[in-house]
């Protein structure tokens, strides 16, 4: 078989078709304890990383906001208080598990007022072209299969001079860091999951889809192949995270 017919699910080769349904699995095992596990594993350090990617949303009163990859909505939780009665949030999952502990939680804030829950994949996104004022995808984007076609995707239903901000883990700058970050990952990480979610398998594969995710550089070019302009990206903690921003002209 040609590359063409791979992907990596983590370290693993597997075929294309089969990684959305091996990615299906893990988030649909994660789903319940998915915001417990969050806290534990960044010690809260993403709510800081989620902060920073609200503040360069700009997103204002009537905005129309696609989060997509929202999971369970802590981005979509801050837009909908920005967007106020006017605008309109868009959560968008490809996984029912997740949307659903999402819709749960955000309903039980009282905040669903002007959030829509669409089950979507971000390769193919559902909605009209030229629609929203800004999309965000935070520690969705290593999941997609085809990561190309999901940013060109976002370039179509985003409005001129809309924003896209992708948040996602990436490359420590320092090796020291690196150093520290592995062990973390390959040995605590599957440790925790399997201690509290009783699940080391998803937090193994967690770790691995980080290495295999691309760089900062990397990323920053398939973003301005997609068709977006003026794309710049901030490291956070080191480097661990990046946030990728870019505008479409
Ligand atoms: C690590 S969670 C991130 C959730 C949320 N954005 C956050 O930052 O807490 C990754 C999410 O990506 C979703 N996902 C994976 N592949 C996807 C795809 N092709 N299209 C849309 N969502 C996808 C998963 O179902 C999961 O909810």
């Amino acid at each position: 078989m040609s590359d063409q017919e791979h992907t990596h699910f983590g370290y693993e080769k597997v075929k294309v078709e089969d990684k959305s349904q091996r990615v299906a699995g893990v988030f649909h095992s994660v789903a319940a304890k998915y915001d417990v596990m969050n806290d534990l594993m960044s010690g809260g350090v993403h709510r800081l990383w989620k902060r920073v990617t609200i503040e360069n949303a700009a997103v204002r009163p009537g905005h129309r906001v696609l989060d997509i990859a929202g999971g369970t909505g802590d981005l979509t939780a801050q837009f909908s208080r920005l967007v106020g009665k006017q605008g309109r949030v868009v959560l968008a999952d490809i996984n029912s598990s997740m949307l659903s502990v999402g819709r749960d939680k955000l309903l039980d804030r009282g905040l669903a007022g002007n959030i829509d829950f669409v089950q979507a994949d971000a390769q193919k996104l559902p909605f009209p072209d030229n629609h929203f004022d800004c999309i965000t995808i935070a520690f969705g984007l290593r999941n997609v299969t085809d990561k190309d076609e999901a940013l060109r995707s976002m370039h179509r239903v985003l409005k001129p001079g809309g924003r896209l901000l992708v948040l996602e883990f990436s490359k420590p700058k320092s090796q020291a860091l690196e150093k520290i970050y592995d062990t973390y990952s390959f040995r605590l990480l599957p440790f925790m999951g399997k201690l509290v979610a009783n699940d080391a398998d998803s937090y193994r594969y967690l770790a691995e889809s980080i290495r295999m995710h691309p760089d900062q550089e990397t990323l920053k070019q398939m973003v301005l192949d997609a068709g977006f302009e003026r794309c710049d990206y901030y490291n956070m903690t080191g480097g661990i995270v990046a946030l990728h921003k870019a505008l479409k002209a």
